[in-house]
């Protein structure tokens, strides 16, 4: 990563304390790690290579050394707000910068992922707790960009690069520099009009009246969307007429026309 030419693109908050290590565990762990005090709202971390890069429930997320983006990112976050609208943010913000880097068109997957021709090419990993500086929140980007899945058995079935899908490589440092600057424009907009922010996640995403497919701890069942909280939760009403909320699964749309009725 020519980290200078990255640094030379960079004009807003968000990577004006910019960090660059060529190997690292976790960039979410390295901020994480900071002593109180030492970051500020922007602060952030890229490397080549994440050894124990982190992805959602436990999971790795794997990108072989120098080929896509790994990047974590402090923000300044008021109490108020919902961990889960910085996810919101950080996928509307990350579904511009791709589409203007790349001129392709990217689509949100609940809760946290965006998919490139129905195969995943980016996950977004936030979070939040006492052990790190107070008021501040920790936001994770993966985008798998310059290598081919099928060469690597440990990324995930289902998974895919920009090169792979657009049949060249992307220039990452240009990618980071666009991602930084539509977190900016995402993030004033989350404090100004926290409402938008989630209105422009939810219509993305389009659940609602769908019939989707849900993996969770309890198995696999369907069920209706019937809403999408502000705090990144699926409303859900199952056949038998039972309302659940679902926080952390895997979902998929079942292919049905739209208003199509289950027994
Ligand atoms: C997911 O889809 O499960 C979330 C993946 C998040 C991966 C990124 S890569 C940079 C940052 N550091 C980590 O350890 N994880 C996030």
């Amino acid at each position: 990563m020519d980290i200078d030419a990255l640094r030379r693109s960079i004009s807003g908050d968000i990577g004006a304390d910019l960090h660059y290590l060529p190997e690292v565990g976790s960039t979410n762990r390295w901020l994480r790690d900071r002593p109180i005090g030492s970051i500020k709202h922007g602060t952030a971390i890229v490397t080549d290579y994440q050894s124990q890069g982190r992805g959602r429930q436990g999971r790795i997320w794997h990108a072989p050394s120098g080929s896509s983006l790994l990047l974590s990112i402090a923000l300044a976050w008021p109490p108020d707000i919902a961990l889960a609208q910085s996810v919101m943010m950080a996928a509307l913000a990350a579904k511009d910068a791709l589409r203007r880097e790349t001129g392709l068109q990217f689509e949100l997957k609940w809760p946290n992922d965006l998919l490139l021709n129905g195969k995943k090419v980016c996950g977004i990993l936030a979070e939040s707790g006492n052990y790190m500086s107070p008021g501040f929140i920790i936001v994770g980007i993966g985008v798998n960009c310059n290598f081919d899945v099928a060469e690597i058995p440990v990324v995930l079935a289902g998974a895919t690069t920009l090169q792979t899908e657009s049949g060249r490589p992307v220039e990452r440092e240009r990618l980071a520099a666009e991602l930084f600057r539509q977190l900016e424009v995402w993030y004033r907009s989350l404090n100004e009009y926290p409402d938008m922010v989630f209105t422009a996640w939810s219509s993305c995403l389009d659940l609602e009246d769908q019939i989707v497919v849900i993996e969770d701890a309890s198995g696999v069942w369907e069920a209706v969307v019937t809403a999408l909280q502000p705090d990144g939760a699926l409303r859900v009403r199952k056949h038998n007429g039972e309302t659940r909320l679902v926080y952390a699964a895997n979902v998929s749309v079942r292919k049905q026309p739209r208003g199509f009725t289950t027994p």
